[in-house]
């Protein structure tokens, strides 16, 4: 079953406890939380003190998306903050091999996020050494903005590639998704859909949830 992580940029922040009630409530999976630097992305959103309180208030797996430069420079802040997932960019690393060793080392699962421009070849050598790749099916920085259709042949170049190599790896695709795309994001290959304003701008964020968790494979 495919999992769900909303994206919490998306959310009320004058209500975030509220929020992450709701998504405790839910039958989301993940809960992801997107950090921005002002330079890797043209935008910054929260960090380390925001993401500290909400892991506290979660019972979801913290899902932590960094769009930072270098981000090895805060790979113990961001898992002492609560993350379980870290996922860097590839666009972001000078030495993304030690930056993952780095991320395992202390217990999370690594991932590694790629850009829109950014060929899925460019992973096979990473690709045995990590937990998931995220595919960024819009250019990162914003939320709701509209899905990059050229992204599902991507994910499913992925899917081939790391069945191919008989390789552990999730897919997770983050960059509007919506119920309309949903499917077939999943017959694509996804194992874990992100989804910041259609979760949260929905009459019923949590019948949402549930409507995309029942998309399977066909
Ligand atoms: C964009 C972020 C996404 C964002 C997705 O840079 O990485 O996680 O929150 O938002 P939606 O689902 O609204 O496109
Ligand atoms: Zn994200």
């Amino acid at each position: 079953m495919v999992l769900v992580a909303p994206s919490l940029l998306a959310a009320n922040f004058l209500r975030l406890e509220d929020e992450c009630v709701m998504i405790n409530e839910s039958e989301a999976d993940w809960l992801h939380l997107d950090v921005m630097d002002g330079l890797f992305v043209p935008n910054i959103s929260f960090g380390l003190p925001v993401i500290e309180q909400v892991a506290k208030k979660t019972n979801k797996v913290c899902d932590v998306h960094l769009m930072i430069m270098e981000p090895e420079r805060y790979t113990e802040a961001f898992h002492k903050a609560g993350a379980d997932v870290l996922t860097v960019h590839i666009e972001a690393c000078k030495h993304l091999h030690r930056n993952i060793q780095q991320i395992k080392s202390l217990g999370m699962k690594a991932g590694v996020a790629i850009n829109p421009h950014s060929p899925i070849n460019s992973l096979e050598d990473i690709l045995g050494d990590i937990d998931l790749v995220l595919i960024m099916s819009v250019n990162p920085g914003f939320g709701a903005q509209t899905f990059i259709q050229h992204s599902l042949k991507k994910i499913e170049a992925l899917r081939t590639l790391i069945d191919k190599n008989n390789l552990n790896v999730l897919i997770e695709v983050d960059g509007g998704v919506t119920l309309d795309n949903a499917k077939a994001l999943v017959d694509a290959g996804v194992d874990i859909l992100v989804a910041g304003n259609t979760v949260f701008k929905s009459q019923d964020p949590k019948a949402t949830i549930r409507a995309l968790k029942s998309f399977n494979r066909s």
